[in-house]
């Protein structure tokens, strides 16, 4: 085996060669290859919970979203693999070619800390932090976005289809059009893409642009986020769009070809959730998590990434804010938060864990019994069957998100009630709201507003719950992710009319 360069001396090549994990010819060439940031697996240590043989699944909603596609084709995944200065050759892992992209130290704290999660996330997420614009990183942005168009040309076979994912590869796009004319070049965001006025801010809105214009289609998960992209296009390139496509001219002038923005909203692997919820292990498991926390007539539920776009302080104050109206208290109700650890050393990050761990012990020291604790919050990464068991335990979902670029868990929470019972508060800022309307909906800063959305969900009525859940479970079987995909990549295929005149 030789899943690292020094496959005799390393110890983390050992945990490679366990859990499905095989080695795949560093030159090959591939028909259809997904470029991420991540790759569905990231390094961890045996002794972290979770960890199988030297990895765990990523974080996050785009490798939910794409490994379910991946398994099922033939192509490669092109992406990191979570550990600085690790160099990784190409391998196979739970079915699918993988080939790792290797960050450096300073490539982190600059392309991945830095430009991609201190400057465009903010930036794309309503600025609800506030963004920080450094040429070092930049620099480093462009650099890194080199090396992964460099993987892709390495691995694309002629005419190959190549899909790269979301805003830490905006300029992948453009890369791979000059070096390699003959690939089908598609683009998803999977966050949302901030109006011109917003986007206005970034000294480099317009390479930005460029990039993405390289792609002959670009995905966004809202309608709202392609009309965004289309009028930065026009306001900073001066691009003449008509019906949401650009005629992309070369540095002779000539059009070499048409890009269009789109939007195809993301989904989730129906058939896995269903048939968790489904298997009485799971089952079992969700009445001992009632049972253990001592049968409360209602458990609401809050699962998140760490990241100060999900509204978990303005949940928090929301529900403090009941409990001291005693409109819901410890003993009929339980809070659960599962924030799982995320970009810990993005100094936004670590202000939000100190906030939230804050509040949450001031809640706790003041509401709780001897017997009852009012939130229960859980820092962990949680498998997907445990996930389950929890969307199963609860009777209310909590997603308030000041901004989301889709917001899965929404949907994984409606796929698991196959009961067609419990309540889902969603907010308008997610872009499930563009899907599920049958949810609760509501804005997050609204701090009245959202303690009576969550108060009709507790008192909800079986009947309208039903209803309602019927409804958004309907939606979400018939479009799950691979027709998601499946439409993306149609999409892409067909044939755009050149409209010259
Ligand atoms: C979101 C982004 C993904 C990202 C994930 C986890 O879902 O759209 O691109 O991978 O968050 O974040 P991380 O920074 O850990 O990759």
């Amino acid at each position: 085996m030789q899943a690292t360069e020094h496959a005799e001396s390393d110890p983390k090549t050992e945990r490679t060669a366990a859990h499905g994990t095989s080695d795949t010819d560093p030159d090959a060439q591939y028909d259809f290859m997904v470029v991420s940031n991540r790759l569905p697996v990231d390094r961890c240590s045996s002794d972290e919970p979770g960890c199988e043989g030297g990895w765990r699944r990523s974080p996050g909603g785009l490798v939910t979203a794409l490994a379910p596609m991946m398994t099922k084709t033939d192509g490669a995944w092109v992406g990191w693999h979570g550990a600085p200065d690790e160099q990784i050759q190409p391998f196979s892992h739970g079915g699918i070619d993988l080939v790792p992209v290797q960050l450096s130290t300073q490539d982190i704290e600059l392309f991945y800390e830095g430009f991609s999660n201190a400057t465009l996330w903010p930036l794309y997420h309503d600025v609800i932090a506030p963004p920080e614009f450094h040429r070092t990183w930049w620099d480093s942005y462009r650099k890194v976005n080199r090396r992964f168009a460099d993987a892709v040309v390495h691995h694309a076979s002629h005419g190959a289809t190549v899909w790269v994912q979301d805003y830490q590869l905006q300029l992948v796009p453009k890369m791979l059009r000059e070096a390699r004319p003959d690939l089908k070049i598609g683009f998803f965001n999977h966050i949302p893409f901030p109006p011109p006025e917003i986007f206005a801010q970034l000294p480099w809105r317009k390479a930005i642009i460029d990039g993405l214009l390289g792609a002959d289609l670009v995905g966004f998960q809202r309608s709202s986020d392609a009309g965004n992209f289309m009028r930065s296009a026009r306001r900073f390139l001066g691009a003449s769009v008509k019906q949401q496509q650009v005629h992309v001219k070369g540095s002779d002038g000539q059009t070499t070809h048409i890009a269009r923005a789109q939007a195809f909203p993301i989904s989730i692997d129906v058939q896995q959730i269903s048939e968790l919820a489904q298997n009485p292990e799971i089952i079992e498991r969700a009445r001992q998590i009632r049972r253990d926390l001592g049968n409360p007539k209602t458990i609401l539920l809050g699962v998140d990434r760490l990241d100060y776009t999900k509204g978990i302080r303005h949940r928090l104050k929301a529900y403090e804010e009941l409990l001291s109206d005693g409109k819901v208290t410890v003993e009929d109700a339980a809070l659960i938060q599962v924030a799982s650890p995320s970009r810990e050393r993005v100094e936004q990050y670590r202000l939000l864990r100190e906030e939230v761990e804050g509040t949450v012990g001031h809640i706790n020291g003041t509401y709780d019994t001897l017997q009852n604790t009012a939130v229960r919050y859980l820092h962990h990464n949680y498998p997907i069957d445990e996930m389950v068991a929890l969307y199963l335990a609860a009777d209310v979902m909590l997603v308030t998100a000041l901004r989301d670029g889709m917001n899965l868990v929404a949907k994984e929470y409606v796929t698991a009630r196959t009961n067609n019972d419990g309540a889902l508060v969603l907010s308008e800022f997610a872009g499930a709201a563009d899907q599920l309307k049958q949810a609760l909906l509501m804005n997050p800063h609204d701090i009245d507003g959202l303690k009576d959305t969550i108060m009709r969900a507790v008192n909800m009525q079986p009947a309208e719950a039903a209803r309602r859940m019927r409804s958004m479970r309907k939606q979400i079987l018939d479009h799950d992710v691979d027709l998601w995909s499946s439409d993306f990549l149609n999409a892409l295929k067909e044939k755009v009319i050149r409209d010259d005149s």
